[in-house]
């Protein structure tokens, strides 16, 4: 007899959460993706809908210069638990600038805002679940919970499921340690890291999986 592994994210907020639910099914054993770790929404989600919020967070309509940092391509795909990509999924996501600021009347930090980065994108994943965006690599924090390592929030729609998450940095394994949020995510914390291109180190994968 095959067996459904349920996460317990599936069942969040009922008495079933912490019971690692196993449900015996009669279909063949398969094998799941591991679904993408939820975080908080943080406070720093913008206010209003920025005015431009293309995949492009690296040049601003009208701006001769483009932001500061390092520039940085992340691609990845929105699935399901069973591998199959998830279309049209929504992808909204939100980050501090090179500094560590983000451009939010809520942000106490002393760290400059940049003009001429964007900060905020909304997407949506293509026929084959891919999404690309090109951004710049965002600077850590301090945070009332600690340091925050740099990190990308991301709040994704897909067909059933409404995920919140934040996208990590394989290079930054020291600051990721001693990151709150990161350690509260526990063994899903690998879920939330990007993989970083061998051949182009400005370049990331992160494939997000939702219930599908
Ligand atoms: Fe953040």
């Amino acid at each position: 007899m095959g067996q459904i592994h349920l996460s317990r994210r599936t069942f969040a907020g009922t008495g079933l959460a912490s019971a690692g639910l196993v449900l015996a099914t009669g279909a063949r054993a398969f094998a799941e993706r591991p679904l993408t770790a939820e975080s908080p929404l943080g406070p720093f989600f913008p206010l209003s809908p920025p005015a431009e919020s293309d995949a492009d967070l690296t040049w601003l309509k009208g701006h001769s210069k483009r932001a500061s940092g390092q520039v940085i391509e992340v691609t990845g795909r929105v699935l399901d638990e069973k591998g199959n990509p998830i279309a049209g999924a929504r992808l909204d996501l939100w980050q501090a600038n090179a500094a560590g600021r983000y451009a939010h009347p809520s942000d106490p930090a002393v760290a400059p805002l940049d003009p001429d980065f964007q900060g905020f994108a909304s997407i949506v994943s293509d026929s084959k679940g891919d999404w690309r965006i090109v951004t710049i690599k965002p600077g850590s924090y301090d945070s009332p919970i600690g340091r925050r390592t740099p990190h990308i929030h991301f709040d994704i729609r897909g067909k059933i499921q409404r995920n919140i998450a934040q996208l990590y940095f394989p290079e930054e394994a020291k600051l990721n340690a001693g990151d709150m949020l990161y350690k509260g995510l526990g063994s899903e914390a690998g879920t939330s890291v990007a993989v970083r291109n061998t051949n182009d180190p400005n370049k990331y994968n992160w494939d997000i999986v939702l219930m599908g």
